[in-house]
């Protein structure tokens, strides 16, 4: 429990042993899971954690409210880590009533089979008073599900942003950031939006036009840190992010079988670092594939201009971790890149030609045919310095 300022307390958790987020993503750094409480004449709980924080995230309450009751949950977003102690706080807090808007209802049934008239149903912009203090709701539609809602509170200035402005990576002591707390979440925020967030680049810039007018001191995410000392970095990272905008660099992304695309992988990255040109390497398969796996390699297609793409012909076609990474771009509808394959055969080169017919179909700019080599990687067959030449 952290008091953020004499109405509002963060009531959150952090998530230090869960592997995969979604079932999916790594998350080294741990997560946090964040609610609020607004205590004014009314005690609004806003959002709940992910199940299994039950006893922390009640005794968190408790120890704000010493007994008192909870009137309203206000229900941002259904995403069961933000969703899943609806019902048990429902069981705990009889007299709560659900604040939430008309496409939460259904998801509110189907998940947890809360009765219609424990909600009260709030349109786009409407108030709810809490005594000194106002909750104002503004739907902000796919950030990240089509019923996600963004709850403000003029008087502090503060928005509850759902998964907006969220990142991966658990909060130390004190969840309000300081100066340098930007710096320290940056990449894992990259990877969070990108992995989570990106195929919503069009939906997060209508939101942040939306939101644009609000006076905004305070952004309490559902995520990390609660942001007032880096708000511009915060949001310019969104902005940037959701325009598909990116640095000039270079993201190497590959899988290799039996070392030969790894080899040419690895004398491109030395090649570039020797010409001083920015670059990220991802092998994605094998026994030194980096913790991030693909969803690292993800984050820095969203940073950098260049997407250099190795994988073996396998099955007469791209070797499959590296399909999945092509369809992930394509599912996030990245675009506005340059691009370029290579990767080794035996006896079929057909990989290449592959990945850049995916890149052609997503609208990549593709740099040339590529490099498809036969068998093993030698510097005479392939010529790394005439790749980093395109680049
Ligand atoms: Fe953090 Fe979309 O849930």
């Amino acid at each position: 429990m952290e008091k953020i300022s004499n109405r509002i307390y963060s009531v959150g958790v952090n998530d230090q042993d869960k592997v995969l987020f979604e079932g999916l993503w790594p998350i080294p750094y741990g997560v946090s899971y964040n609610s609020y409480l607004v205590v004014d004449e009314k005690v609004a709980l806003i959002d709940t954690v992910e199940c299994g924080f039950e006893e922390e995230y009640l005794a968190n309450i408790e120890e704000v409210l010493g007994g008192r009751k909870i009137d309203y949950l206000v229900v941002n977003h259904m995403e069961p880590d933000h969703s899943s102690l609806v019902s048990y706080m429902l069981e705990n807090h009889p007299e709560l009533v659900i604040v939430a808007n008309a496409k939460t209802v259904p998801m509110l049934k189907g998940y947890h089979g809360t009765p219609e008239d424990k909600i009260k149903v709030m349109a786009d912009g409407e108030s709810l008073s809490l005594g000194s203090c106002t909750l104002n709701f503004h739907m902000v539609p796919m950030v990240h599900w089509p019923e996600t809602m963004v709850t403000w509170m003029p008087e502090e200035g503060t928005l509850f942003s759902a998964d907006a402005f969220g990142t991966f990576g658990a909060v130390g002591d004190g969840i309000v950031d300081s100066e340098g707390t930007f710096e320290e979440y940056r990449d894992e925020m990259i990877r969070y939006y990108s992995n989570i967030v990106g195929k919503y680049g069009a939906p997060v810039q209508q939101a942040l036009k939306k939101l644009g007018g609000l006076d905004i001191k305070r952004v309490c995410s559902t995520h990390g840190p609660v942001w007032e000392t880096n708000i511009p970095q915060v949001v310019a990272l969104y902005d940037k992010l959701s325009r598909y905008e990116v640095d000039r660099g270079v993201c190497i992304v590959y899988g290799s079988m039996y070392g030969n695309t790894a080899a040419a992988a690895d004398a491109l990255a030395m090649e570039l670092e020797s010409r001083g040109i920015p670059y990220a390497i991802h092998d994605l398969a094998g026994n030194n594939a980096g913790e991030l796996g693909v969803s690292g390699a993800i984050r820095d297609a969203f940073k950098y201009d260049t997407i250099v793409v190795g994988s073996p012909t396998y099955n007469n076609g791209i070797f499959p971790p590296v399909e999945t990474f092509m369809r992930a771009l394509k599912a996030r509808q990245v675009k506005g890149r340059r691009f370029y394959a290579f990767g080794s055969y035996t006896w079929a080169g057909a990989s290449v030609k592959q990945l850049n017919a995916l890149a052609t179909e997503m609208g990549f700019e593709v740099l040339g045919d590529g490099m498809s080599f036969a068998q093993a990687y030698t510097r005479e067959k392939c010529d790394i310095a005439a790749v980093a030449d395109l680049l």
